[in-house]
């Protein structure tokens, strides 16, 4: 895209202390964005920020914060008035799943999950589309994952929430679009990055091949692309676009029986 078109605009990412949250803020950087930077733990962002000022000479501020805490999504709207920051684009990537079935987590451990999933983008958006609008622009990126469409996992409630997310990002797409604000659900597949280590589940997963997997640059450097496109779904990568295709089809009863088997696509 034209870099005089995205010069001195904001974007706020949240979950930017690893994985696909860091990677768009270096995709943003490099655009001319200036970042903001959400996630707990302060120290990752710390050095983030050093990095891109270093090599983007943008302004990069932190606002470290658990999402998960009550107001959080009002406490950083206010803190970022009270700086005079506006936001021009909006990430929402934080998340993380549940490695319970459900009657195992506890009612805290899922309702977390369901906040961060789906309460905390979902006021975001609500929070920062008004001022897109009243300047005439904007770009929101929400993080679902094919997850969205696959066949349930026992007792998981991420798919559940992905797909909310999915759902919620058309909506918004529909009602915004007129005001020149773009919105898109971006679907990665397997993607590296601290998410299954923070699931438990890496060494697990460890059988599946390579190639399998794509890199947290790839996936935020295509969803950077495909929301100044103005397109609203992007499903990373040709097998992640052939499974999701595979899966719209499906009859519900081979999707029930894969569920079933907790067989892994
Ligand atoms: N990796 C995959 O295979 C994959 C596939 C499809 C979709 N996704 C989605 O992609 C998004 C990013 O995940 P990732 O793969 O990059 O995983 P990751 O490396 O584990 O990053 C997760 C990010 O979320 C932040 N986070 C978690 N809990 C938070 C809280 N309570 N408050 C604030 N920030 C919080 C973490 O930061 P702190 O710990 O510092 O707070 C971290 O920056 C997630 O929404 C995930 O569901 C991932």
């Amino acid at each position: 895209m034209n870099d005089s078109s995205t010069e001195n605009k904001t974007v706020l990412i949240t979950g930017a202390s690893s994985g696909i949250g860091a990677a768009f803020a270096r995709v943003f950087a490099s655009n001319n964005f200036d970042t903001v930077l959400v996630a707990r733990r302060k120290d990752r962002l710390d050095s983030l920020a050093s990095e891109l000022s270093r090599s983007y000479g943008n302004k990069n501020t932190i606002l470290s914060a658990d999402l998960n805490t009550p107001d959080a999504v009002e406490s950083i709207y206010n803190r970022l008035n009270e700086m005079n920051i506006s936001i021009d684009a909006l990430v929402n990537n934080a998340g993380y799943a549940l490695p319970k079935p459900f009657m195992a987590g506890t009612w805290e451990e899922h309702s977390s999950m369901i906040n961060l999933l789906v309460t905390v983008p979902t006021e975001l958006c609500h929070r920062f589309a008004p001022g897109m609008k009243e300047r005439g622009e904007g770009w929101i990126i929400n993080v679902s994952s094919i997850a969205a469409f696959a066949p349930e996992f026992p007792g998981s409630l991420y798919n559940a929430a992905k797909s909310f997310v999915l759902h919620m990002t058309e909506a918004l797409d529909l009602e915004l679009r007129p005001s020149n604000i773009k919105c898109l659900s971006l679907c990665p597949g397997l993607t590296s990055s601290e998410f299954h280590e923070t699931m438990g589940v890496k060494e697990f997963l460890s059988y599946i091949p390579k190639w399998r997997w794509m890199d947290s640059d790839t996936v935020a450097k295509q969803g950077f692309d495909a929301v100044m496109k103005g397109e609203h779904i992007y499903i990373n990568g040709r097998v992640n676009r052939a499974l999701v295709n595979a899966f719209k089809v499906m009859p519900n009863k081979v999707k029930y029986f894969i569920g079933k088997k907790q067989i892994i696509l």
